[in-house]
């Protein structure tokens, strides 16, 4: 893939004023738009009178926000979208909120890039980690994977597992979408004390909660206790350095049977110069506001690193396109089996 030609101070503009959109539906959710709109059809006049705003600057902003989709418009009515309707929705039941919070949050946490480059911190550096925080943000995790962890489980085979670790599972979203598809595995969820808190909310909810454990553990300081057919990495290789996740990796490797199976789901990049998927590249860039050592990193330096921990048969697992988290996002290894 080539990157495009920027030939001309008109390509330049073109390309500066992509945040155009993206500030415009931003304003939307702070405004609370769509769940203003709810499933009425309602002018820009109503509208303003719903929310206190302008009524020119609703007419502006709901024609803009018609032209991305998020909105329909007929004549001098706009209605919801199927998707704005109940996802940005605030009292539908799959509104995705929690993930909609961190999404608004980045407009300013982004406007910080040039100190983040500068210093090589992240944003809020000084600031100590809160459980009201991890809570938030294992909420947000959850409201971001629950459709995709459905996806992967359908397609990646588990059949010949008995157990699986989701290390820094998070809401635990993956390990319950595994235990759905596969009823005589049992899995245990392994992070932080006020992450677990919030897995297990969603497990009481769940069918599957008898077959789900749970383990607090800081696993880059601590050993994994017990052994696990397949421990699934998921979003967390990205928030470490080289170093660390190589540490990391032999750790799993002593959690593992001969034969057991380490996946790795990540923003992997693919190309030889480490430029591309973009949205790869573009991730780095928030583990460079929000980590102190994070980046995204390619497949075959991550397979080097789990060669070099001692694991066989590395090779990225293929899913149906448009179905990842990731594009070519999933990466397997094994613990080499006793001779
Ligand atoms: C980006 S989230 C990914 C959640 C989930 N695996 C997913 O794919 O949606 C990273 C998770 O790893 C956890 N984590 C990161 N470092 C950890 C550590 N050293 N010990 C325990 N949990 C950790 C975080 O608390 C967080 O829940």
């Amino acid at each position: 893939m080539a990157p495009p030609s920027i030939a001309t101070i008109q390509d330049f503009r073109a390309l500066l004023a992509a945040y155009r959109l993206p500030r415009i539906v931003l304003t939307a959710l702070e405004l609370d738009l769509f769940t203003a709109l709810a499933a009425r059809t309602c002018s820009a006049e109503r509208l303003a009178q719903t929310l206190d705003a302008s009524e020119r600057g609703l007419e502006i902003l709901c024609r803009n926000l018609a032209t991305c989709g998020l909105l329909k418009k007929r004549g001098d009515v706009y209605r919801n979208s199927a998707f704005a309707a109940t996802q940005l929705n605030a009292n539908h039941p799959h509104y995705r909120g929690a993930y909609l919070e961190i999404l608004k949050n980045q407009w300013a946490d982004w406007s910080h890039l040039t100190d983040t480059v500068r210093s090589g911190r992240p944003v809020d550096h000084e600031a100590p980690e809160t459980a009201d925080y991890r809570r938030q943000f294992t909420w947000a995790m959850h409201h971001r994977s629950v459709d995709v962890a459905a996806r992967a489980a359908r397609e990646i085979d588990l059949r010949q597992a008995g157990s699986l670790l989701d290390l820094g599972g998070g809401p635990g979203t993956y390990a319950m979408a595994f235990l759905a598809r596969h009823p005589k595995l049992k899995a245990t969820v392994c992070d932080r004390p006020a992450a677990l808190e919030v897995a297990k909310e969603i497990a009481a909810t769940h069918k599957v909660r008898k077959r789900l454990s749970f383990l607090a553990l800081n696993f880059m300081e601590e050993d994994l206790p017990g052994q696990y057919d397949v421990v699934w990495y998921s979003n967390v290789l990205h928030i470490y350095s080289p170093d660390e996740n190589h540490v990391l990796f032999r750790r799993i490797l002593s959690a593992l049977p001969p034969g057991g199976r380490l996946i790795t789901q990540d923003a992997f990049l693919h190309d030889r110069e480490g430029l591309y998927p973009e949205e790869a590249s573009l991730f780095a860039v928030s583990m460079l506001l929000f980590t102190e050592r994070g980046n995204t990193y390619s497949l075959r330096d991550t397979a080097r690193w789990l060669k070099e921990a001692g694991y066989v048969k590395i090779k990225p697992i293929k899913m149906k396109r448009g179905t990842e988290d990731w594009d070519g996002g999933l990466l397997e290894a094994f613990r080499p089996t006793r001779r």
